[in-house]
């Protein structure tokens, strides 16, 4: 690979087209989102998406989300009834990822979408990586750019840190705003399947088109083939709904009462948010984890969240950081 190698680029346009120039050659950028950093490559080129999967160390079972610039890119590529077409004017640029039915047409490896007939598709909001987008001239995939299983990135740097010397270049973009990963809503069949909860609540979908369906079941086929029991997995051990800190437990806090009794070291403590805004602790949920995560430490207790709008979402994610790990995920 080339010398620059892994290189954290400030988004400006001549760098913007070095970035479209080694995504057209079937190199890895990892770029900048709203929701959490992805790691990108031509959607339409299986030695490419081959590439994602590598440097992730990513089953292949798990289909990856295509990222395009505008609505009528995506309409290429697959199918939206009205309930997509509502759904993507509300929310698009922005976190809602649609499990649409595949156009016969479409120019996506197929590997990408791991052999299935949807597409996951999502228009991602920051300028910087639309533009990325249109002078890339192609569809990006593009899943979150952490090894696969690990806490997801919301900076450049701690992209540089987990796959370095895998990529060959990291758009720096600042800290991701939202911080967890966009929600996936099924539409391919009749009724509305939420995949994962995810940056755009719930409540928010169910206001334009009405009652979703829950995601199904651990253990039952899987329909989000990535929503893996353990993820998002600190190195740590990950203890949920603990009041406080047992000796040696690091204690990842929310609210304000949580700032009476925080531990005298200060590395072993993290408010999510002190006034007890879900937002606020959904942007900070991965950088407070990974700050969290020392080996000196034996566990990372967790106080409990509420679960309602954001909640969803970090509540998901804390979840599967405290399953048992599953080899492989
Ligand atoms: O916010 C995000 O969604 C970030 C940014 C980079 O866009 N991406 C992300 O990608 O979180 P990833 O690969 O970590 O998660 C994608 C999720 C997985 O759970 C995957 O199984 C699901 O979307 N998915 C992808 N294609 C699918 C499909 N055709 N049908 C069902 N689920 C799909
Ligand atoms: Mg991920």
């Amino acid at each position: 690979m080339s010398p620059q190698h892994g290189r954290i680029l400030r988004p400006t346009l001549p760098a913007l087209r070095r970035a479209a120039r080694l995504i057209r050659r079937g190199q890895l950028v990892a770029f900048p989102s709203e929701t959490v950093y992805g790691l990108g490559a031509d959607a339409g080129s299986d030695q490419a998406v081959a590439r994602i999967y590598r440097a992730k160390g990513r089953p292949r079972f798990n289909p990856l989300i295509v990222h395009v610039a505008d609505l009528r890119a995506a309409q290429r590529l697959a199918r939206f009834d009205e309930r997509a077409l509502r759904l993507a004017t509300a929310f698009w640029p922005g976190p809602l990822t649609l499990v649409l039915k595949r156009r016969p047409g479409a120019r996506i490896s197929r590997l990408a979408a791991a052999g299935l007939d949807t597409l996951a598709i999502r228009i991602p909001a920051p300028a910087m990586t639309r533009t990325l987008i249109r002078l890339a001239r192609r569809p990006l995939a593009g899943p979150s750019a952490n090894r696969s299983g690990r806490v997801s990135p919301t900076t450049a740097r701690d992209v540089a840190q987990d796959l370095g010397g895998r990529v060959s270049a990291v758009i720096d973009g600042g800290p991701s705003p939202v911080g967890v990963e966009s929600t996936v809503l099924d539409l391919s069949g009749g009724e509305a399947v939420l995949l994962r909860p995810g940056g755009v609540p719930a409540a928010d979908i169910e206001s334009i088109i009405g009652r979703l369906a829950p995601a199904p079941e651990a253990g039952a086929k899987p329909r989000a083939p990535g929503q893996l029991r353990s993820h998002y997995a600190p190195h740590i051990a990950v203890r949920l709904d603990a009041r406080d800190a047992r000796p040696g437990e690091a204690l990842l806090a929310f609210g304000p009462l949580a700032e009476r009794d925080r531990p005298a070291d200060p590395g072993a403590y993290r408010n999510l948010s002190q006034s007890g805004d879900l937002a606020e602790a959904a942007r900070r949920l991965f950088r407070c984890l990974r700050a969290l995560d020392q080996p000196r430490f034996r566990a990372i207790a967790v106080m409990p969240i509420p679960s309602h709008g954001l909640g969803a979402a970090i509540n998901d994610r804390l979840r599967r950081a405290a399953a048992p790990r599953d080899p492989g995920a």
